[in-house]
């Protein structure tokens, strides 16, 4: 296949609405020596593309969040963490990728994927496409999964557990309550009632609609809370964990990484990081059917500032994924 050598891009212009974001022509990345190109054929927005484009940042970290990703607009125009795709060139390095592969990729904060074409380092996370997925699936892969994987792993989450997933829904929490399943926990999801559905075909043992009760308020019922959502703190749930129970605050912000453990109790927040492994291993799992990417609706690359504001919603389910003409 012949690799043009301009190509269409996702360029986010300003911090702001959906409206900030453009579809330019940009050159065509050239693969370094350790580089695979990939033609995109799927890629999502996520809650971390739609966040930075509005610099809309977890509490106390707005400034922080400045100074990483641009001050006055985004340094790296080209948001996308994760898509699917062919190989179509590879640098004189790569060893474990050949032209015509079909991968799933996350660069994660190397963003670049809104794109028609992205250049990643075969040492990136990258996995091949499970057959069983389509590439609209295989681009939700990552963004939720390795996420979920990364706090559930922090969280040291063990058999016989009971974990409860605020956000159940998301792509975050349709991963996690899945996750923590696999890890053979006991799962309540947390939504609301429109996705109770979902929830429960997911594997959720007991499913909570948040606009009726007030999860915080049973007392020791949870070995683990993880709130995928930032609808709560740390000290509101307090009263809901066991001894020795973890709050996962992955939406937290600095409220929530500054907190102190407390009665036995302890808080973990920060950011999740991008791991080949955790890729390889959801990628593995999908395989042999025992993990599902939730898709919210596809759109077409031309579309994808009403991507953007579909996830600005806050109330899509699993992933909001995008297209490229092909
Ligand atoms: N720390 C990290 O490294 C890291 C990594 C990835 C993502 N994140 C953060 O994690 C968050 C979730 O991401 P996501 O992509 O999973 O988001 P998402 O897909 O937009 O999740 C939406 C979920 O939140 C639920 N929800 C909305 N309002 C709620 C409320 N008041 N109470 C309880 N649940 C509510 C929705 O259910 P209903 O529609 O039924 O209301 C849905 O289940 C984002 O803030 C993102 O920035 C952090």
């Amino acid at each position: 296949m012949t690799v043009p050598t301009t190509m269409k891009a996702a360029i986010v212009t300003a911090y702001g609405g959906p409206e900030v974001v453009e579809i330019q022509s940009r050159p065509v990345p050239i693969p370094r020596d350790d580089e695979i190109l990939i033609k995109t054929i799927a890629t999502t927005v996520n809650s971390g593309d739609a966040r930075m484009r509005a610099l809309d940042a977890p509490q106390g970290m707005k400034t922080l969040m400045r100074l990483a990703i641009g001050i006055i607009r985004p340094r790296q125009p080209i948001f996308g963490t994760e898509i699917a795709g062919t190989v179509v060139a590879a640098g004189p390095g790569v060893s474990r990728f050949a032209i015509g592969d079909e991968v799933i990729a996350f660069p994660g904060v190397g963003l670049r994927c809104h794109a028609e074409y992205v250049a990643v380092s075969e040492r990136k996370p990258i996995a091949k496409r499970p057959e069983n997925l389509s590439f609209e699936e295989a681009a939700g892969l990552c963004f939720g999964g390795t996420t979920a994987l990364h706090f559930l792993r922090k969280a040291n989450l063990k058999a016989g557990e009971h974990i409860l997933v605020i956000g159940a829904s998301g792509a975050v929490g349709s991963a996690m309550v899945q996750l923590a399943k696999h890890f053979s926990a006991k799962v309540t999801a947390v939504a609301s009632a429109a996705n109770a559905n979902l929830a429960l075909s997911l594997g959720a043992d007991a499913f909570i609609d948040y606009a009726i009760t007030d999860y915080t308020s049973t007392a020791s019922a949870y070995d683990v809370i993880a709130d995928t959502v930032g609808a709560t703190r740390f000290q509101r749930c307090l009263k809901a964990l066991k001894p020795g129970g973890r709050y996962l605050g992955i939406a937290g912000g600095v409220g929530d990484m500054l907190a102190r453990p407390k009665d036995g109790k302890r808080p973990i927040a920060g950011m999740a990081t991008e791991h080949p492994e955790d890729v390889a291993f959801l990628a593995d799992l999908a395989a042999k059917g025992q993990y599902r990417v939730v898709i919210d609706q596809t759109f077409d690359f031309d579309d994808i500032a009403q991507a953007h504001a579909r996830v600005d919603s806050k109330h899509k389910r699993g992933s909001v994924v995008v297209r490229m003409p092909q």
